[in-house]
């Protein structure tokens, strides 16, 4: 029998759902975004890339660019630069500058060696297959050109995990329900390394620690009801689940004074 862990995997690199629910437009990944603005210290990842890309001339292709974050800051930031946006969605596409195109990061519309630098970020954990992935990435970069990874921790918001669990226990009335869909697990930052350092022999990681502190249940509620296209792999009455969690986190808030989540992420700079 397939385990409840498996399937969830299968769901999160299902492109049907990626394309045409999770990413059909930049609504949700917007609201798993905003939760970064109460987080001390705040990244500029936008910014981190510029300035890993600052010896890179030429093309820079975007792979699984989402809602545009980095190509809009590129094309702000490094005019001189030809930046490709590609993405399984053409939806979330609509709104990202051109030259865009829909395309699937295992099998890539680029001739060998046709990209001075690759970025693939929080997308790895998505694909079927990570490691031929990869080496489709290697492959469209030039000998010498760079690749930029980006993922979070396995112990990433696990105040988030717990939350879920504890809400999704009271909705079905047992002490603890079903663990979250969590995304990043397939290609987490510490599995990363494993995985790209298979085909690039020069691997520099930029960890990202912060704390999330909000005082307003608003962005948690909105993180987590993000995961609505996988609602139907949660195991729980999902909408339920995402209000008892709203309760669960306005009391800590009332008591407290504010709700606590430890963030990790975590930038890889790759080289063959
Ligand atoms: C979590 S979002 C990250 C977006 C952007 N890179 C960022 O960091 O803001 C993941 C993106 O990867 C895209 N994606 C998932 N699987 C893909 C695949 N096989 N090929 C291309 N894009 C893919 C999704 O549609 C989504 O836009």
């Amino acid at each position: 029998m397939t385990s409840n862990i498996a399937q969830q995997d299968a769901a999160v690199a299902d492109k049907a759902i990626l394309a045409n629910s999770a990413y059909a437009d930049g609504r949700h990944l917007a609201a798993r975004q905003s939760l970064y603005q109460w987080q001390r210290p705040r990244y500029d990842l936008p910014g981190i890339v510029v300035e890993e890309l600052a010896g890179t001339s030429g093309t820079v292709i975007d792979i699984g660019c989402g809602n545009g974050t980095y190509v809009n800051r590129l094309h702000r930031d490094r005019p001189d630069l030809q930046v490709v946006g590609v993405d399984i969605s053409a939806g979330i596409l609509a709104d990202v500058p051109k030259p865009v195109l829909v395309a699937d990061a295992q099998a890539l519309p680029f001739g060998d060696g046709s990209a001075d630098a690759v970025l693939a970020l929080h997308m790895l954990y998505h694909v079927g297959d990570i490691e031929a992935t990869i080496k489709e990435l290697a492959r469209v970069l030039r000998p010498g050109g760079v690749l930029i990874a980006s993922t979070n921790s396995d112990t990433d918001k696990q105040e988030l995990d717990r939350l879920w669990a504890r809400a999704a226990g009271d909705v079905l009335g047992v002490p603890e329900g079903p663990g979250r869909v969590t995304l990043s697990s397939r290609f987490s930052l510490e599995k990363a390394s494993g995985y790209l350092g298979a085909v690039f022999e020069d691997i520099r990681v930029r960890e990202l620690p912060g704390v999330i502190e909000v005082t307003d249940p608003a962005p948690v509620v909105a993180h987590l009801a993000s995961y609505e296209a996988w609602a139907d792999r949660s195991g729980v009455p999902f909408h339920e689940t995402v209000g008892r969690a709203a309760e669960i986190v306005a009391a800590v808030i009332a008591t407290e004074g504010v709700f606590e989540i430890n963030g990790l992420g975590g930038i890889l700079i790759c080289r063959r």
